[in-house]
C-alpha cells in the first residue's frame, strides 16, 4: 500500500536513541527495512556539504527520530557512515560529479541505488545519479544518456506501480537548476514527473542559501521538488 503524505513541513525537535554502525549492510538488514510497514517517516535529505551540526558538531538533543535517511550526492562518504551510524536508520544515496572516493571507500552500511527502484517501508524510490555533461568528469551525463536509462526503467516502473520517491543529484530542467553547462538540469526528470507523478522530487547540486524552507520547495502537479542542499528533514504520514 502506498501511504498518502502530508505536506512537506520542517522538523520538530525530538529525541532519539543512536546506534553504532553496523560497519555494512547486510541480507538480514535489508530484509528487515524492505519488510517495515511504516505508517510515519522522519526523512533526512543531505546533499552537497557537510553541515556541522551533522558532523562534527552532532548533538543528537537537537534531531528527533529519524527513520530513513536520503543523500543527494557530494558528500564525503565518511559523512554518510557517520549519519548512518548515529541514527540506525537505512540509507541511501546517488553520487554526484564531485563524488570521486565512493569507490575506494563506499560509506558503510549504506546502499547506492543509481539506477534503482527499491522499496523502503510502503515507499518506493528511485535514484538517478550525477550532473549534465560539462567537462568529461566522472558522474556526468548527456541528456541522451540520462533519457535512456530512464526508458529503460520504465517496464520495472510500471510492473511496480508507479514511484514516491526520485532522488537524484541535478534537478528537473528549468525548475531549481541554472543555465551554465553544469547546472542545467534533464529534461527527462519533467517527463518523469508527468508520467509518474512522485510525491517527491529530490534533488541537490544546486547551492542556495535559504531564507526559509518552503523555499527549497517547488510544486509540479502534485509532485513537490525539493532542493535539499545542505540537509532537510520532513515527515511523511499515512493519511
Ligand atoms: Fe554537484
Amino acid at each position: 500500500m502506498i501511504f498518502n503524505v502530508n505536506r512537506v513541513r520542517p522538523t520538530g525537535n525530538n529525541t532519539f536513541s543512536p546506534r553504532p554502525s553496523t560497519g555494512r549492510l547486510n541480507t538480514d538488514n535489508q530484509k528487515r527495512e524492505s519488510n517495515l510497514t511504516i505508517n510515519a517517516m522522519r526523512i533526512l535529505c543531505v546533499a552537497d556539504k557537510v553541515v556541522p551540526a551533522l558532523y562534527e558538531n552532532f548533538d543528537r538533543g537537537q534531531f528527533g527520530r529519524i527513520d530513513l535517511i536520503l543523500s543527494c550526492g557530494d558528500v564525503p562518504p565518511e559523512y554518510l557512515s557517520f549519519l548512518k551510524g548515529v541514527f540506525g536508520a537505512p540509507l541511501y544515496y546517488i553520487l554526484g560529479n564531485h563524488d570521486i572516493r565512493y569507490g575506494q571507500s563506499p560509506p558503510e552500511g549504506c546502499m547506492d541505488i543509481h539506477g534503482r527502484l527499491v522499496r523502503c517501508g510502503s515507499l518506493k524510490i528511485l535514484g538517478l545519479a550525477g550532473s549534465r555533461w560539462y567537462n568529461g568528469g566522472p558522474n556526468q551525463y548527456h541528456e541522451w544518456q540520462m533519457r535512456r536509462l530512464v526508458w529503460r526503467l520504465r517496464p520495472r516502473l510500471w510492473w511496480k506501480k508507479g514511484v514516491d520517491i526520485v532522488l537524484t543529484h541535478a534537478p528537473p530542467r528549468h525548475i531549481h537548476d541554472q543555465e551554465d553547462p553544469c547546472h542545467r538540469g534533464f529534461a527527462i526528470y519533467r517527463r518523469l514527473i508527468d508520467w509518474y507523478r512522485p510525491r517527491y522530487f529530490l534533488h541537490g547540486h544546486i547551492h542556495r542559501g535559504f531564507a526559509d524552507d518552503n523555499e527549497r520547495i517547488t510544486s509540479v502537479g502534485t509532485t513537490q521538488v525539493i532542493n535539499c542542499f545542505g540537509h532537510y528533514i520532513f515527515e511523511s504520514q499515512d493519511s
